[in-house]
């Protein structure tokens, strides 16, 4: 999100720097052609004028020049003076190809540099003509214009030629560069903050929608849909409808797999109490063969765990279901831990465990779901039992605040990995999943989610911490008021059908 914003806010910056930049050498171009254009009237208004000056009959005549004994010739006087008052460069060029008036800054030229403008100007055939010249590096640009002489007379002064340098022309595109270059910070500013607000504009709907679906974590939040921000069909409304459309389709493979599963354990637990009574009442007959007697056992026990594995997967999805509802009750936790004790004690000792047992003496009552605690507090015991080797030792203890009643099993056994602790209330996860099912310590990974739903929906926690080779204790805090809305805590703290 933050990065689709900070690459929009780069590509507007790019945009906009670009847009001006290019703005800026056009604008440079176009009012370099303009000066040009200016120049080039100013220029021709003063030759023309100057041409004509030099055309009048009484002028043009074979006295308007001086020879002068170098060789060169000079402008008579009195017609000078008029020519000084051009601001620009101004040459007269006689039909000898001499300059014979050149302005004041013509005097400081080379020889090589007033030789090349002479012959240029000298050259001049059409009324004006452009020259752009390069004299001593300074560039100039001259329109150059023919004396027009009457006929039958041999006009002396034959072409004169206004200039001014264009380093000036030259150079404006590369102040405005500088100047751009000058204020880009301030652009470069400006264009960050609109570019980040603008593309925070337009990703707001993006986030809202993110923060709907981050609220869809698990199969029972399916139903919901996302607020359309917009009925105008644009890409957010497109984007909303094809995620609701997704939802939709998911909701209905869900609760399609969840039915299966719940129909699936259902028809399963007939046949298999069936079987049960059977391979029971077989065991039972006196007539049973001693040989058959050790396979109708194991078949037994086989059959009771696939029981056990029935039950927990109609559990799990009536909870997915939401249909799984407690039946509270005041449950007095210490009466109800006693007997668990008893049952522990028997446990512990066919594993060769010494089962201890700390609970508070006063009487603490919860509004619970006795059933539902007891399975929650026997799986724990079973798991202490299965995990912790032979000779350790296994400890319940009963607690209570004003709030809260905590029920902890705690044992010496094998321990978690500090990696596993946050799994083992997964669905199908167990730490020695490379082991069978079967073996030394059988299970199906299932027993610790079905304890977490039942804390949960009682509006309580569990927790576990463990050291591996220590032991682990699972701590189960329930609350001692009644939970508001026992439906509601069913909803929505159900475990998630993915065993998230
Ligand atoms: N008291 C315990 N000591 C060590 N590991 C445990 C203990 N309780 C549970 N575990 C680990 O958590 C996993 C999941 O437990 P559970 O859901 O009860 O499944 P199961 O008992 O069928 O293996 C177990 O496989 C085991 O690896
Ligand atoms: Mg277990």
């Amino acid at each position: 999100m933050s990065s689709i914003r900070s690459q929009l806010t780069v590509w507007y910056t790019v945009a906009l720097l670009g847009t001006l930049l290019t703005f800026g050498i056009a604008a440079s171009l176009v009012d370099r052609g303009a000066r040009y254009d200016a120049l080039d009237r100013r220029l021709t208004t003063e030759a023309d004028r100057v041409a004509r000056l030099m055309a009048q009959a009484e002028i043009n005549g074979p006295d308007a020049v001086q020879e002068l004994p170098s060789g060169a010739a000079t402008l008579r006087p009195d017609l000078r003076s008029p020519l000084d008052l051009v601001a620009d460069y101004l040459v007269v060029v006689d039909s000898a190809g001499r300059i014979v008036y050149g302005s004041a800054e013509t005097s400081r030229w080379s020889a090589a540099a007033s030789d090349s403008l002479r012959l240029q100007v000298f050259a001049v055939s059409a009324s004006h003509q452009v020259l752009d010249l390069v004299l001593d590096g300074v560039p100039l640009r001259f329109v150059a214009a023919a004396v027009p002489s009457p006929r039958g007379v041999a006009p002396v002064l034959v072409a004169v030629a206004a200039g001014a340098p264009t380093r000036d022309i030259e150079n404006a595109p590369q102040r405005i560069l500088a100047s751009m270059l000058l204020v880009s910070p301030i652009i470069l500013v400006f264009a960050i903050g609109i570019g980040y607000l603008l593309s925070s504009r337009a990703l707001q709907p993006l986030g809202r929608m993110m923060d709907e679906l981050e609220a869809i974590t698990d199969g029972r939040s399916l139903h919901r849909r996302l607020a359309r921000a917009s009925e105008r069909g644009d890409e957010m409304d497109r984007l909303a409808n094809a995620l609701n459309a997704m939802l939709a389709r998911l909701e209905t493979s869900f609760s399609a797999l969840r039915r299966f599963i719940a129909d699936a354990s259902h028809e399963l637990k007939t046949p298999l109490a069936v079987m049960r009574v059977g391979v029971e009442r077989s065991l039972t007959d006196p007539r049973t063969a001693p040989e058959t007697i050790a396979a109708l056992d194991e078949t037994l026990q086989e059959v009771r765990r696939m029981t056990e594995l029935v039950d927990t997967l109609l559990t799990l999805a009536r909870v997915d279901e939401g249909r799984m509802e407690l039946h509270t009750e005041p449950v007095e936790l210490g009466t109800l831990l006693a007997e668990i004790h008893e049952t522990a004690q028997i446990l512990g000792e066919e594993a060769g465990l010494a089962v201890t047992a700390d609970f508070a003496s006063e009487p603490i009552t919860i509004q619970a779901d006795r059933a539902r605690i007891r399975q929650l507090v026997l799986n724990l015991v079973s798991n202490a039992v299965k995990y912790t080797p032979a000779g350790g030792s296994l400890r319940l203890a009963l607690t209570a605040t004003a709030a809260t009643a905590t029920i902890s099993v705690r044992d010496t056994g094998i321990g978690i990995a500090p990696g596993d602790v946050d799994r083992v209330f997964d669905r199908f996860w167990r730490a020695d999943a490379a082991r069978s099912r079967t073996g030394e310590r059988p299970g199906f990974g299932l027993g610790l989610s079905i304890c977490r739903w039942i804390a949960e929906a009682h509006g309580g926690s569990i927790a576990v911490t463990s050291r591996p080779g220590r032991g682990s204790t699972f701590t189960v805090t329930l609350p001692r008021s009644p939970a508001p809305d026992p439906v509601g805590a069913v909803e929505s703290r159900a475990p998630t059908a993915e065993g998230g």
